[in-house]
């Protein structure tokens, strides 16, 4: 591939403190996630952040710590990665998928409410693209149901709705630091919360079930036991990820700009291009630019999103697709009974989407190739 669709930023730095973690002798949950934890409050500006071992781990940690009854239902957005609702099936929960809304793709709010019902126990919205989803309505809605909202952040790491800082809003919200992700671990995650019971409860889910991580077993002050109160779960952050962090986290705001800086150039691009549709910013959100989405507008076109990511990619463009709803995916269809009609505006962006490669390590030239063959293969199959 010419043009991969993503390549991590990683410096010297990053490589040094990990030497250093290794040369320490100590690789797990240790003084570097306890310092990445600590950095990672700070620019969120929130109570607590726990360093996980994925994003995944801290939406399943969250529904734990809920200890919603079997079969409760959980709303959420089909437009997502399926980790969102595979953790509500762990827990023997119902995702309830409510379909999106044109332009941003996140959760359409004004259709969550025909959905709630008396098992309904909590929202879990995605902030698709990195672009924020309408959250004074999804709180107000929340209030007068009694819900919960956890927040799926693993697109949003420098999102802001109305200048508040995703990661500040909800009662729980999950990071992921994904080798594509705007900050990377290789694998990692970030739980945050201004909850300060739920933050105790969790902490302790995240390593077994113990009383006590092994960095405060071991320590200076000699031995202690742990104690167990209940079973939890392998999800903690090694020391050896949280070295990375450290300094990706350090890095944020220059990613940030230069992911602002090639989504402007896109969007001025394809604004000129009526067979695409590009998504659009509110008023509300500061989007932090994790992916670039491109819909086809296929009635002009003689290809199919399919054909069109074969071409792409022929051409040497890593291409991705995010996402084919999760209504419209097999195991869905078949444990929940979901159809294509329950969700119609995902089911139709599912079949016309597709993600253009978008990080801090391309060069504008790399953007301006990106363009080019779009706008080539665009006119070799117009209509
Ligand atoms: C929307 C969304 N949620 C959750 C996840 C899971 O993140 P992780 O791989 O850190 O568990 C991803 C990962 O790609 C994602 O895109």
């Amino acid at each position: 591939m010419d043009l991969p669709f993503h390549r991590a930023w990683l410096d010297d730095d990053e490589i040094n403190e990990v030497v250093d973690t290794l040369k320490s002798g100590w690789f797990t949950t240790g003084p570097k996630t306890h310092q990445f934890e600590e950095e990672f409050k700070k620019y969120i500006g929130c109570k607590h952040a726990l360093g996980l071992n994925s994003c995944t781990a801290g939406l399943h940690l969250s529904l734990v710590a809920m200890e919603f009854p079997e079969g409760s239902e959980v709303i959420t957005t089909p437009m997502t990665f399926p980790a969102t609702a595979n953790v509500a099936v762990h827990e023997r929960l119902r995702p309830v998928f409510v379909d999106i809304e044109p332009g941003t793709l996140n959760i359409d709010v004004d259709r969550i409410e025909e959905k709630i019902t008396p098992k309904t126990r909590a929202i879990v919205p995605v902030h698709f693209a990195g672009h924020a989803c309408d959250m004074d309505a999804i709180e107000e809605i929340a209030r007068k149901n009694n819900l919960v909202v956890i927040e799926d952040a693993a697109h949003a790491l420098e999102s802001s709705y109305k200048q508040k800082k995703i990661g500040n809003l909800g009662n729980l919200t999950s990071f992921s630091f994904y080798a594509n992700k705007n900050i990377t671990t290789g694998e990692g995650g970030m739980l945050t919360t201004n909850d300060d019971v739920l933050a105790d409860k969790i902490r302790v889910m995240r390593l077994h079930g113990l009383s006590k991580d092994a960095w405060n077993r071991f320590g200076k002050s000699g031995y202690s036991h742990w104690e167990l109160h209940t079973p939890g779960y392998k999800y903690n952050m090694p020391d050896i990820s949280a070295a990375i962090g450290i300094h990706q986290l350090r890095k944020v705001n220059r990613f940030h700009e230069l992911r602002k800086r090639y989504s402007a150039m896109y969007d001025a691009a394809f604004k000129e291009i009526p067979e695409l549709e590009t998504l659009i910013t509110k008023d509300y959100a500061t989007p932090a630019h994790h992916i670039y989405i491109i819909a086809l507008r296929l009635d002009c076109l003689t290809i199919t999103r399919d054909r069109f990511v074969e071409e792409i990619q022929g051409r040497g463009i890593g291409v991705g697709v995010h996402y084919v709803a999760l209504h419209l995916q097999p195991f869905y269809r078949k444990k929940f009974k979901t159809q294509p009609q329950d969700c119609p505006v995902a089911t139709e962006y599912s079949e016309r989407v597709l993600t253009l490669p978008l990080y801090p390590k391309m060069s504008v030239q790399d953007v301006n190739l990106v363009i080019e063959t779009v706008a080539d293969i665009i006119s070799k199959f117009r209509r």
